[in-house]
This record gives C-alpha cells, sequence and structure tokens, in this order.
C-alpha cells in the first residue's frame, strides 16, 4: 500500500511539474502550481456519490467566493452527516485573481486523486486547499509541520545570508499575526553582495492572533533548518513562510513592517524606564525625553509613504530588538512547538 501510495504521489507530481512547466513556457503569468505536499486520509466517506456531489458543491461556492470579490482566502462547508465536508482555500496574497483561481482549478483536480477519502489537502508555492468530514478551521499547529528546502545553496560567499534571512523572517513572524489579514511580504538586502532575501508569512483567517503567532513560532523554526539554501518554506494547517534570494512577488507588493515591530521596542523601553527610575530621578527624565522624541519619530515615520528604499532602511534599526525577544520567546514556546509536531500522521498519508 506505501509503495502504491508513492507511485501515486510520483505521478501527482510529475503531473504538477509538467504543468508548471508547460505554462512556464507558454508564458503565462505564475500560478504557483509547484506541488509542496498532498496529503490523503486513509478513512474513505461512507457514500462516494453523496459525498462527491457534497465536495462539488463546497468547491463551487469556493470559487464562487475567488471569482466574485477576488478573495485569497475562502472556507465553504455542505452539511449532511456523515457525508459533511468542511472546505478551506488560501492564495498568497501576492498571487493576481487569475493566478489565484488557476492554482484553485489546479489544487481542486488534485485532491480528487484521493478519491473516498474523508480529508484531503494539497499545498502548492500559490495556494492551499484542504477539506475534512469535521471542522477544522481552528487548527494552528496541530498538523505535521514541516519545512521544504530548496536543493540549491545561495552563491552569498558568507554566513550574512543565514543571518539576513533570520532577521527577515523573525520580523515577519513578529509583524504578520498583527496585520489585518494575517499576511506580509518583505524583502531585505544581504550585507556584503548584491542579493536579496524575498519572502513572506501567511496565517489562515480563521484563526486568533494567539493562533497564527503561535503558529508562526513553529514554521520559523522549521525554515531555520534551510539556509544556507537559496530558498526555503514551512507548511503548516495554520499558517505558511516561504523566502528567496529570488524575487516570486513585485517589490511594490512589500509593506513596511516596521508599525507591527513596534510594540517591542515599546515594551523594551517600559523595561529600560523601570530601571532608569531606580538609578535615579535624572535618568528618569533622560528617558521620558528619549520617549518623547522617538514617539515623535515613530509618528514621521508612520507617516511616510511605503517604499523599498525607506522599508529597508528601517527594518535594520528594529531587527535586533524583535529577533532578540523572538528567540526568548521560541524560548517560552517549546512545549507548544512539541505538540504541533505530527499530529497529522495518525490520519493521514502524507508525500
Ligand atoms: C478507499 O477507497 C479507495 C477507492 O475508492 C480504495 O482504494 C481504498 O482501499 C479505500 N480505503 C479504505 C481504508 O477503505
Ligand atoms: C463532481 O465533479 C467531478 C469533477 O468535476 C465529476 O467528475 C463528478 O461527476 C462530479 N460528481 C457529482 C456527484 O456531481
Ligand atoms: C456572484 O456573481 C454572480 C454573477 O456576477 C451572481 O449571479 C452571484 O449571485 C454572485 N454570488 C455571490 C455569492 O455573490
Ligand atoms: C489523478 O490520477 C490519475 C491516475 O490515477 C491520473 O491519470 C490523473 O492525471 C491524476 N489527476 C491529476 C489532476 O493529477
Ligand atoms: C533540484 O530541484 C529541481 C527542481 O526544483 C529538480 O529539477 C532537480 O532534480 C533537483 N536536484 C536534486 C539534486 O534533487
Ligand atoms: C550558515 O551558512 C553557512 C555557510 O554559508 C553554513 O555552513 C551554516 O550551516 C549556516 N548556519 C546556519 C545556522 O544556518
Ligand atoms: C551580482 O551578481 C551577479 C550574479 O548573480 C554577478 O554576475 C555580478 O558580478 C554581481 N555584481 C556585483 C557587483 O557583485
Ligand atoms: C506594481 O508593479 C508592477 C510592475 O512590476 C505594475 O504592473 C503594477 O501596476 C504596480 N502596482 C502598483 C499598485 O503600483
Amino acid at each position: 500500500m506505501n509503495t502504491k501510495m508513492e507511485a501515486r504521489n510520483c505521478m501527482f507530481n510529475a503531473v504538477a511539474v509538467i504543468t508548471w512547466c508547460f505554462m512556464l513556457k507558454v508564458g503565462v503569468s505564475d500560478p504557483g502550481i509547484n506541488m509542496l505536499s498532498q496529503g490523503c486520509s486513509t478513512y474513505n466517506v461512507s457514500s462516494l456519490s453523496n459525498f462527491n456531489s457534497n465536495l462539488n458543491k463546497t468547491f463551487g461556492l469556493v470559487r464562487t467566493d475567488l471569482m466574485n470579490s477576488s478573495k485569497h482566502f475562502a472556507t465553504e462547508q455542505s452539511l449532511s452527516g456523515s457525508d459533511s465536508v468542511y472546505a478551506m482555500f488560501q492564495c498568497r496574497d501576492y498571487m493576481s485573481e487569475a493566478d489565484c483561481i488557476a492554482c484553485f482549478s489546479a489544487a481542486s483536480a488534485q485532491i480528487r486523486n484521493c478519491s473516498g477519502a474523508n480529508g484531503a489537502r494539497v499545498v502548492y508555492d500559490g495556494c492551499f486547499l484542504r477539506y475534512e468530514r469535521t471542522d477544522f478551521y481552528g487548527e494552528t499547529t496541530r498538523d505535521a509541520n514541516r519545512e521544504y528546502c530548496g536543493n540549491q545553496t545561495t552563491s552569498s560567499p558568507d554566513t550574512t545570508f543565514n543571518t539576513t534571512v533570520a532577521s527577515l523572517l523573525g520580523d515577519l513572524q513578529v509583524a504578520t499575526p498583527r496585520i489585518n489579514g494575517f499576511f506580509a511580504a518583505s524583502k531585505r538586502e544581504v550585507a556584503g553582495s548584491n542579493l536579496s532575501v524575498y519572502a513572506i508569512a501567511q496565517c489562515v483567517q480563521t484563526i486568533d492572533m494567539a493562533g497564527c503567532q503561535a503558529c508562526m513560532e513553529v514554521a520559523y523554526k522549521n525554515v531555520q533548518k534551510c539556509p544556507p539554501n537559496a530558498d526555503g518554506r514551512a507548511l503548516d494547517s495554520g499558517c505558511f513562510m516561504r523566502y528567496s534570494d529570488k524575487p516570486f512577488f513585485a517589490d511594490n507588493q512589500t509593506i513596511n513592517l516596521l508599525p507591527f515591530l513596534k510594540t517591542e521596542s515599546s515594551s523594551s523601553s517600559k523595561k529600560g524606564a523601570i530601571i532608569g527610575g531606580a538609578a535615579g530621578g535624572a535618568a528618569l527624565v533622560l528617558i521620558i525625553v528619549g520617549l518623547f522624541v522617538w514617539f515623535k519619530l515613530s509618528k514621521k515615520l508612520k507617516a511616510s509613504p511605503r517604499g523599498n528604499i525607506l522599508d529597508a532602511t528601517e527594518l535594520r534599526g528594529a531587527t535586533i530588538y524583535s529577533y532578540k525577544d523572538l528567540k526568548s520567546a521560541t524560548k517560552n514556546f517549546k512545549e507548544a512547538n512539541k505538540l504541533g509536531e505530527g499530529g497529522f500522521g495518525d490520519v493521514y498519508k502524507v508525500k
């Protein structure tokens, strides 16, 4: 059964890659259907015909959601006892509406190959689709979280690439749960080379901020295993992270992360104020003046328009705080990280 599964997966891969290459050759914009993972539940539905019509109905609703309001995220369900279907679909926000729908078409065709399985998922670079018999919308890190590393090493000559990846993903980890829509794309130059790191982070919109944070913790830890590979991804049920030394989104799709990292620096300033108070009134006054200046300055920065040069410069200053905080946060979440590992394996055959 395992070898049969593997043969099937091989075939999935071949089809995906051929389709992808074909699309690239023809010059269609990139719908991101480079498949990363597929999983089929080992349990079958009770009645295939009921289930298939429910599945079709649900996928139809998802497609309508995507087309009518150019959404990048949709959940739909069709409830009928043992053949109920809960479906979730998400595109990365940098995808155009057309590419997003193309990715959905590929995913909804691909997922049929799980036949009568009562749950399945397929994950591409550009999107993912998952369905279950029961409500899974609140899942964060329960599934088989893992990293997918590219197989080529970056041309950046030293460890600066690693540290740039770590600081950029660290900032994304902190910022993304605080961003409305739970998506962020950003770019950072690798000092001493002409390379940049491009990265995104995304959570599903059916979890809350704390859930997104918990998922980001795990994803960050996983994707950190990839450098010095030129690209890497982290997959989980509630979130996705990806970095590359080549652009996979447009420069004007990046956002300024600084406003979303601010809470970190202000809490550090508070710590500073407490120490200052103990040391003496004079120091306290200095800190208050400092805070005032910082406040004025940050207001100014907030008012400034989005721009990549500005973005990159600002972020360099912000990195130190958030990265330090992140390290201690990772320690605190160690137990949660552990809980996140391997849940998918019981019920699923995963590529
Ligand atoms: C589920 O159905 C498929 C075909 O529809 C079959 O190949 C597979 O063995 C079934 N699995 C179980 C656990 O019954
Ligand atoms: C569901 O859709 C698939 C593919 O689009 C089709 O082959 C199948 O006949 C449909 N099944 C039902 C019950 O509507
Ligand atoms: C989607 O758009 C079509 C045609 O524009 C319309 O008939 C349909 O009711 C819309 N569906 C939703 C859910 O808004
Ligand atoms: C599903 O698998 C069948 C063979 O089992 C294959 O012919 C078909 O192309 C596959 N469909 C997709 C979308 O990969
Ligand atoms: C590296 O990945 C590419 C496609 O991403 C593939 O064609 C190639 O065979 C892989 N090389 C190795 C050594 O795995
Ligand atoms: C950082 O990069 C160097 C060489 O580029 C590599 O040997 C090392 O394993 C990397 N370290 C980490 C923690 O990724
Ligand atoms: C920039 O990188 C390219 C290869 O990616 C290399 O050919 C070129 O010499 C580099 N330029 C500088 C100034 O390092
Ligand atoms: C972003 O840049 C692309 C070209 O790279 C351009 O086609 C597009 O209109 C720009 N979008 C915005 C919102 O400026």
